[in-house]
């Protein structure tokens, strides 16, 4: 088994380094390579994606990622950006099922913007079609661009636009990954005015069809993002194209109060997967030891179970993780009066002392 460690920009060294440090006390056996990406790529090859990365990205089981972008490169041509690295894996490796799970831990139902009965217990899984959509179809302005802008340009487009094939298979996940949980699935469209989005919706109605023990509503984008602020336990499994997930997936994990929590999986057909936190670079407190490498570390446990098919190893991390909440460790993003507040590294610590205890009493 190989891992492709890309730490890419901003806090991504810092939190990967401590999903690294936990996953090196499990003892098990695979194979790490880390390689540059984003950001620091280009700052030493002139690209986000050099080719050596994307191969060993391609030649890996899995790939763990920290994160990309600085605002220092909004003046680059637009596919030299630290963000083209991250389309680009998802592209080339076929990652087109983002799960990202928004779940509201028990000890930080505090740092949620919301009240907390709305938010107690809230455990969502948003299903993010993450290769199609207006994120990839031709755009028009990109032939004028210069340093990335479209100056004196009169109009510029990109294209809506999904296959039925795209829509049918992440319709299909929905539907498994439903069967797992509570047996239903929302998915979001903008049927009302968009066709795209009406296709999409004819197309997961018939591939529902398939799955007559799983609940299928349909809900308007819009509409989607006030119920998540009214009343977001009434959502469990949510489906949608690439940009509304882009969208509403921050909207859940901001509400949870715990984006410094929130692991991500993008997985393609053969299971083959990236790993990564929900959160961005953050660049503004990069290099400073206080980001919370909890999404990461999470982020690694989802990779053991989804692609490493190390299930018993996840569960191990996603304990320690509860057991240091437990105990009252907080970095500064999940900080509240009365815990304990810890660094970057002192938070990996503990994570790594949790499962080093649990190993020796059994
Ligand atoms: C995300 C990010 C990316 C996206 C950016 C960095 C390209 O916002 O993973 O949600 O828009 O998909
Ligand atoms: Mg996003």
């Amino acid at each position: 088994m190989k891992i492709a460690v890309l730490p890419g920009d901003g806090i991504g060294t810092e939190i990967v380094a401590e999903a690294i440090r936990v996953l090196d006390t499990l003892d098990l056996s695979f194979e790490m390579e880390t390689a540059l990406v984003g950001g620091a790529a280009y700052e030493a090859h002139g690209h986000p994606l050099p080719e050596a990365t994307l191969k060993l990205a391609k030649e890996s089981d899995a790939v763990l990622f920290g994160a990309v972008g600085d605002w220092k490169y909004d003046k680059l041509e637009r596919s030299l950006r630290p963000e083209q690295a991250i389309l680009g894996l998802r592209k080339n490796l076929g990652l087109f099922a983002n799960f990202r799970p928004a779940i509201c831990y028990e000890q930080l139902v505090g740092a949620s913007s919301l009240k907390p009965e709305l938010i107690a217990g809230l455990d969502i899984l948003i299903i993010r079609e993450l290769t199609g959509d207006i994120y990839f179809g031709a755009p028009r302005g990109r032939r004028t661009a210069v340093d990335g802008h479209f100056p004196g340009a009169e109009e510029a487009f990109d294209t809506m636009r999904y296959s039925r094939p795209e829509v049918e298979r992440i319709a299909h996940v929905a539907f498994q990954a439903a069967r797992k949980r509570s047996k239903r699935v929302t998915s979001v469209d903008k049927a009302n005015v968009l066709e795209t989005f009406q296709f999409w919706k004819d197309v997961v109605t018939e591939v529902g069809k398939e799955y007559p023990d799983v609940e299928l509503d349909h809900m308007y984008v819009d509409n989607a993002a006030m119920q998540l602020v009214k009343a977001p336990k009434k959502f469990d499994v949510v489906v949608t194209g690439n940009m509304f997930g882009d969208i509403l997936s921050d909207e859940a994990a901001m509400l949870t109060g715990s984006i410094g929590m929130l692991p991500s999986a993008s997985l393609n057909a053969s299971n083959q997967g990236l790993y990564e936190p929900s959160h961005g670079s953050a660049p503004d407190i990069a290099g400073q030891g206080i980001a919370n490498p909890l999404a990461t570390i999470l982020s690694a446990a989802m990779m053991l179970r989804f692609s490493l098919n190390q299930p018993e190893a996840a569960d191990r991390i996603e304990s320690a993780v509860k057991s240091v909440l437990a105990r009252g460790l907080r970095t500064a993003d999940i900080w509240s009066a009365g815990t304990t507040k810890v660094g970057t590294r002192e938070m990996g610590d503990a994570v790594v002392a949790a499962i080093t205890k649990k190993t020796i009493t059994g």
